[in-house]
């Protein structure tokens, strides 16, 4: 990405049919410090947030999960942790970012795995086969969320639960305007110090602005027939996790 990005950044990410490229090139950019950004941002507590949605999704041995935009593979790993016989798929679009997952993989000898190159806006497989659906970080990304989300309900078996884990909107107004600013000072210098290029974390903060957040996410997601929908925020708002079952 260029220095024009910065307009190219908004005019993307507004955009259905651009969104998706935007994301692919970020991706593609930021993969090999991926975990640590995504540390250095949450202070190190992105770690326990994830184990918190694979606490909450009550994952049994035998489960079939899939792991949505898996990146590189920390939620599907701590999903396949909780198997002896069940399978979990990690789906992302990024070949740099499933390359590290795959590693990862190789490295720990896991068979409950697998990891699969993917749109998850084009996903597949047949209606109701998962147990579990999970996303982290993704559905901020996608450029129709609600065909995602669609989606997903599709391919959740009935009684099945979708758990997703993603920057929040906090609901007190001064604390999202602080923590949306917050966002941009911390992410521009962080995209300056380790890709000499402001926009590509400043991409966080612009894509909550256009994402429906917690609040939206489970109005969508109550309109489309999931019941016992919730979320569980932590940071007052600013992290959230979404579920329900369908
Ligand atoms: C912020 S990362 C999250 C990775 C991982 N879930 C985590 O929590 O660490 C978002 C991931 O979504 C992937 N992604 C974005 N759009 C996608 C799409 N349409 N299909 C599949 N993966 C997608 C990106 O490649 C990236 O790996």
């Amino acid at each position: 990405m260029t220095k024009s990005a910065r307009l190219e950044m908004k005019e993307h990410i507004t955009s259905t049919e651009k969104k998706q490229l935007y994301v692919n090139q970020m991706f593609a950019t930021i993969a090999p410090r991926y975990n640590l950004v995504t540390s250095l941002l949450s202070y190190g507590r992105d770690k326990r947030w994830k184990r918190q949605l694979v606490e909450l999704a009550r994952i049994e041995p035998q489960h079939e999960i899939l792991d949505l935009a898996c990146g590189t593979g920390d939620i599907t790993f701590m999903l396949a942790e909780k198997l002896t016989h069940g399978r979990v798929i990690g789906v992302d679009i990024s070949a740099a970012m499933l390359e590290i997952a795959r590693q990862k993989k190789r490295q720990l000898g896991l068979k409950t795995i697998e990891f699969e190159s993917g749109d998850i806006m084009h996903l597949a497989f047949s209606e109701s086969c998962f147990d579990r659906i999970t996303v982290g970080y993704g559905l901020r990304n996608v450029p129709d969320l609600s065909k995602l989300l669609e989606e997903i309900f599709r391919l959740l078996k009935p009684g099945g639960r979708f758990l997703s884990l993603d920057f929040g909107k906090p609901p007190n107004r001064v604390y999202r305007a602080v923590y949306l600013e917050y966002l941009t000072v911390v992410g521009s210098a962080l995209g300056w110090i380790l890709h000499g290029n402001a926009d590509i974390y400043r991409y966080i903060p612009e894509s909550l602005k256009l994402y429906p957040a917690q609040q939206g996410v489970k109005a969508l997601m109550d309109a489309m027939g999931f019941v016992d929908t919730g979320y569980t925020c932590y940071l007052g708002g600013a992290i959230a996790i979404n579920y329900g079952t369908k």
